[in-house]
């Protein structure tokens, strides 16, 4: 009698293994398809509103909006209107309607960043989303305007959001201070140059980071919430999120430039070790400043848990933002 037991317990053992790595492989592949169908619609809903949102460009004058389109149509991944978009389903249930027109808003001030980020007098940059940078293509003043002109037609376009105005002035108001010199983009893109050729201690690092890039991110998730009518304790939740994975997302980036090429990248890869940036690779090293993203991903991800299942998008896209190849 016992050598049949034993040999039933180890069968079930066995089928139980089994059972469970097949369903959490099943449920690991089912979460990959949901979190790509996630992405791809996000960047399809936010690639139409800037195509109706932008001027055409043949618009007089022709050139400024030729090299406006050819630096947001180049491939982005469009991660903040996706921020933005999650962050306001997660609170509402759905995506409220026209949302889609912040989402366009933010990633027009993401390409503005971008451009003058890649201009000589910044990073010198000549490849940005696959595509020759806007002042290559276009020559510095024009790529100089076409940042501001991307800017400035944001907020045109957040003026006329379809939301509360009360809502739309807090919108415009956390865009501004989170692209402005006070812990936001501008303050960090200082700092970032200022930092070139030096080993800035660990807390200027990681405000660099948090200002230059996670503000942004920060950002794009708050005003969803805004967008969508969410309490102050949602937004709260919201925003904790947002810090961590904006900071987790610079330092994949930094990583990115050490372990990907310009190929894959669509841009520069091995920029960040040219001219010496401060970047967390260079302060951590590699290994190290991977643990750092994967863990900030886990605190970003711990202040969602009160929306329990409502959150899994939120946390699949904050995993991807590290996780990420390009
Ligand atoms: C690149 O941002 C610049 C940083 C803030 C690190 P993304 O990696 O989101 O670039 P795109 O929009 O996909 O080109
Ligand atoms: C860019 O940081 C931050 C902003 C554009 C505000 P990086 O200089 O590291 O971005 P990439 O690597 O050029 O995209
Ligand atoms: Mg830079
Ligand atoms: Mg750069
Ligand atoms: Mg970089």
């Amino acid at each position: 009698m016992e050598a049949p037991n034993a040999a039933r317990f180890f069968l079930y053992f066995c089928s139980s293994i089994l059972l469970f790595f097949g369903f959490s492989a099943t449920l690991r592949y089912t979460f990959h398809l949901m979190l790509k169908d996630v992405l791809i619609e996000g960047r399809t809903i936010a690639d139409a509103a800037l195509e109706r949102l932008l001027p055409a460009g043949t618009a007089y004058p022709p050139s400024i909006h030729q090299a406006m389109r050819h630096s947001v149509f180049a491939g982005g991944k469009r991660l903040r209107p996706i921020l933005c978009m999650e962050s306001a389903r997660m609170v509402a249930g759905a995506l409220p309607a026209g949302i889609e027109d912040l989402g366009a808003a933010l990633e027009m001030i993401h390409t503005y960043s971008l451009i003058h980020d890649d201009l000589p007098a910044l990073d010198n940059d000549d490849l940005r989303r696959g595509r020759p940078t806007c002042h290559v293509a276009f020559g510095e003043a024009t790529a100089i305007l076409a940042g501001d002109a991307l800017q400035t037609y944001a907020y045109e376009v957040l003026a006329r959001l379809r939301c509360p105005a009360e809502a739309r002035v807090k919108i415009i108001e956390e865009i501004a201070h989170a692209t402005g010199t006070i812990e936001g983009m501008i303050g960090g893109q200082v700092l970032d140059l200022e930092a070139e050729h030096t080993r800035p201690d660990a807390k200027t690092l990681e405000y660099i980071h948090r200002a230059k890039t996670g503000a942004l991110i920060t950002c794009s998730l708050v005003t969803g919430c805004y967008y969508a009518g969410a309490t102050n304790v949602e937004t709260q939740r919201v925003r904790e999120f947002g810090r961590s994975a904006g900071l987790a997302f610079q330092v994949a980036d930094d990583i990115l430039d050490v372990t990907q090429t310009s190929e894959q990248l669509g841009k520069t890869a091995g920029k960040d070790v040219a001219v010496e940036k401060a970047t967390y690779p260079s302060l951590y090293g590699l290994e190290r400043a991977e643990l750092m993203a994967e863990q900030l991903i886990n605190t970003a991800c711990s202040a969602l848990d009160s929306f329990g299942a409502r959150a899994e998008t939120l946390k699949a896209i904050a995993r991807y933002l590290v996780e990420r190849k390009k």
